[in-house]
């Protein structure tokens, strides 16, 4: 605990005079092959796809969120997995249909669906279009052929060209491309020949992660070769510039975007804003004013059981978040990856607490140097973005 805990507010928890913008997500499980690395709520698809049944649970799932967003308008839709793209033309338009009828979606809402290079095809591809997917998100992780081996995908380089291309030809002008650095026996060559070639692909949009060892995972049991620190320290320095001098603007850690086509989805993650989520292990936050908490749902992760039991009590855990400490450093926690950083109205709106409430940890953080000294806005200095978690901690 850190010297500068919370003070106490007036009332003994927070309290909510407005609502954020509202999100919706959902999680589509399946993938063709499992990936090393990764430790999303994702399954190997066997057999035929019950996309139809699935959806059908997803839309019985969204009906049983309902009372908590009357009245509301839904901003932004991720479709995310898993592989959204495995799902046939048809379950995608059921399900498109299905939000649509239940729920206010606002006018222009950015709906993005997350897409696999080895589960695409040029008529699935227009179909989702037709159906109202705006922006997709297409997964390459790299252009190297032994890198992408080496990450176990079911792609190469040749079909991540052809996805892209496919997806331009089916109307898709909003694109987001996701890359990986830092993989196995990386170095800072070729890690960036990947960035530029990233680039020429023409995207609105680069998510950039370093990979990571994540628990459960192939790769943790059984690490193979990353590069060293300084190496990453490189590919980083190098890729951000390479990234800027192209156009991009990193406006989250490892997000880059051209002009006005930031994600609306995850920024709205970011910015503390309310989200509803549906779907295997999909995960919801939702403002609760009359009840001055927040709560945080989440559904069975696994999908057959999340079939049969969606819309019981038991297939979804509800958890509500009233502790002032526990609501600021959750909303610290996304707020402070964002480059520029939140209006602190936002604190006093969303995570429903008095600034004065964080004055001394605040204080604290801004004389080393990890927030900006600069009133009306919480904001991370870079030093401060790469020790974010003690950052944090002042704040617990
Ligand atoms: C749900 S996946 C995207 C869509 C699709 N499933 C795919 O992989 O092509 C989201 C992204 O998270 C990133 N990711 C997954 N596991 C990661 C890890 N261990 N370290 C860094 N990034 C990871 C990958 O870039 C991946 O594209
Ligand atoms: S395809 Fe994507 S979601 Fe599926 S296992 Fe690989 S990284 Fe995970």
């Amino acid at each position: 605990m850190s010297l500068h805990a919370i003070a106490p507010t007036a009332s003994a928890g927070p309290t909510f005079t407005a609502l954020p913008p509202l999100s919706l997500y959902v999680h589509l499980p399946w993938c063709v092959r499992k990936c090393p690395y990764c430790d999303f709520n994702s399954y190997e698809a066997r057999g035929p796809l019950a996309d139809i049944e699935y959806v059908d649970a997803v839309l019985r799932d969204l009906r049983s969120e309902l009372p908590n967003v009357q009245g509301r308008h839904v901003q932004t839709v991720f479709i995310g997995g898993g592989t959204p793209s495995l799902f046939s033309a048809v379950a995608i338009q059921r399900l498109l249909r299905g939000l649509a009828a239940d729920l206010t979606l606002a006018r222009g809402a950015e709906i993005t669906l997350e897409a696999n290079p080895g589960a695409v095809d040029a008529a699935r591809f227009a179909a989702f279009r037709a159906a109202g997917v705006n922006r997709l998100s297409i997964g390459i992780q790299s252009l190297r052929d032994d890198r992408l081996r080496a990450l176990g995908r079911v792609h190469d380089s040749r079909e991540a060209r052809r996805a892209v291309e496919l997806a331009r030809t089916a109307g898709f002008t909003n694109i987001n491309l996701d890359f990986m650095y830092a993989l196995p026996n990386d170095d800072s060559a070729g890690a960036l020949a990947d960035l530029e070639q990233a680039v020429e692909l023409a995207p609105t949009h680069l998510s950039w992660y370093q990979l990571t060892l994540e628990p459960n995972t192939a790769f943790e049991r059984r690490p193979p070769p990353l590069p060293a620190d300084e190496t990453v320290a490189e590919i980083e320095t190098r890729g951000r510039e390479l990234l800027a001098a192209a156009g991009f603007v990193r406006y989250e850690i490892s997000a880059y975007s051209r002009a006005q086509s930031e994600c609306a989805h995850n920024l709205n993650y970011w910015r503390f804003g309310d989200y509803l989520g549906i779907g295997a292990g999909a995960h919801g936050k939702i403002t609760l004013p009359a009840m001055q908490a927040i709560e945080r749902r989440a559904k069975t992760r696994n999908p057959r059981t999340y079939m049969e039991t969606v819309g019981a009590p038991a297939a979804c855990n509800a958890q509500r978040l009233t502790e002032p400490r526990a609501i600021a450093v959750e909303f610290l926690l996304n707020a402070l990856r964002l480059l520029e950083g939140v209006p602190q109205e936002w604190f006093v709106e969303r995570a429903g607490l008095r600034i004065e409430a964080i004055a001394a940890p605040r204080r604290e953080a801004v004389d080393r140097g990890w927030l900006v000294n600069e009133p009306g806005r919480l904001r991370a200095t870079p030093a401060g973005r790469e020790v974010l978690n003690r950052l944090l901690e002042l704040f617990v």
